[in-house]
């Protein structure tokens, strides 16, 4: 491939080869544009193959073999996780081939399979690799829908995207997911409807002792975003409630120790003097020392 596939230059080897999979297997055509790249993954708006029967599809290619972000917390009682991930992989040959050690895209790309079975209001994935996966473009060429906290709602259709919201959070936690980054950046707006992305750090609460603290924060910011709307909700109820009914006892709420991240910068008012929730035998000692929360 000499850089230029279906138009569109793309910038790095490392992108090419994380995107050659999804020309070859028939899924897309052309990379249109890209949508956002952070400091984990870029998404790309591409053209569908035609026999695809879309139009668009998004790709979210990671960063490979990087430090991801100090995904302690995230990892926590993942082994299990992993090793269903694993054995999905080992079942579908091209969703494996080229996985790497962190897993980001098929932790992601299983959880979005598993919730969108299960009706959650989340992208259809649509196949994956180790470093990058396909779903549905929510949007559309012209106009990617847009992340909830640049969106205009309106008072009268917030309370119905507020309880169908707070239903799919315990939807997920039916089935055994907990967000995990949950804010009104990773949800994303169309009239009358949202749609939630971005889980590659979605932690199983039966195996990992943060959730019921990260499911109070997702909860915490879907609400605080809503109180503006005239929606007074408390996050720690809704979260004790939704956790008393599918997980029974064990709901020690509270705030999950900070995120950190190996080139965090510092201007942050955010930075928080909350109870470090996680063993420190967990947390390597130069790490627990910079300790900061991430900006998103
Ligand atoms: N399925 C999708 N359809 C349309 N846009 C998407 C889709 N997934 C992600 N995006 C866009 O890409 C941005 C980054 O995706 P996200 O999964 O949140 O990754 P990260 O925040 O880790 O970079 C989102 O804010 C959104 O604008
Ligand atoms: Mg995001």
């Amino acid at each position: 491939m000499n850089g230029r596939r279906g138009g569109l230059l793309l910038g790095t080897d490392e992108l090419e080869q994380a995107l050659e999979p999804f020309f070859d297997g028939g899924w897309i055509a052309e990379v249109l544009h890209e949508v956002k790249s952070g400091k984990e993954a870029t998404v790309f708006c591409c053209r569908a193959d035609p026999a695809r029967g879309r139009e668009l599809i998004a790709a979210k290619v990671y960063r490979a073999r990087r430090l991801f972000r100090n995904d302690t917390v995230y990892q926590e009682g993942r082994i299990n996780g992993n090793a269903r991930t694993r054995r999905a992989i080992a079942g579908k040959s091209s969703y494996g081939r080229g996985a790497h050690d962190d897993l980001w895209a098929a932790t992601e790309f299983e959880t979005l399979r598993r919730l969108h079975a299960a009706g959650a209001d989340v992208p259809e994935p649509l196949t994956g690799t180790g470093d990058a996966f396909l779903m549905e473009f929510i949007g559309d060429a012209d106009e990617p829908a847009t992340p909830l906290y640049a969106a205009r709602l309106t008072p009268q259709e917030a309370p119905a995207l507020f309880a169908r919201l707070i239903a799919d959070v315990e939807l997920w936690l039916r089935h055994d997911i907990v967000h995990a980054d949950l804010s009104p950046f990773n949800i994303l707006y169309r009239p009358g409807r949202l749609t939630v992305i971005d889980f590659p750090q979605a932690v199983d609460p039966r195996f990992n002792g943060q959730a019921s603290a990260l499911l109070a924060r997702d909860l915490g910011h879907v609400c605080n975003y809503f109180r503006r709307l005239g929606i007074n909700a408390d996050a720690d109820d809704l979260a004790a409630g939704m956790w008393a009914r599918h997980l029974g006892t064990g709901f020690i709420g509270g705030r999950p120790p900070p995120d950190v991240d190996d080139e965090e910068d510092d201007d942050d008012e955010e930075k928080s003097d909350a109870p470090i929730l996680v063993p420190t035998w967990l947390v390597p000692p130069a790490v627990r020392k910079r300790g900061r929360r991430r900006r998103r």
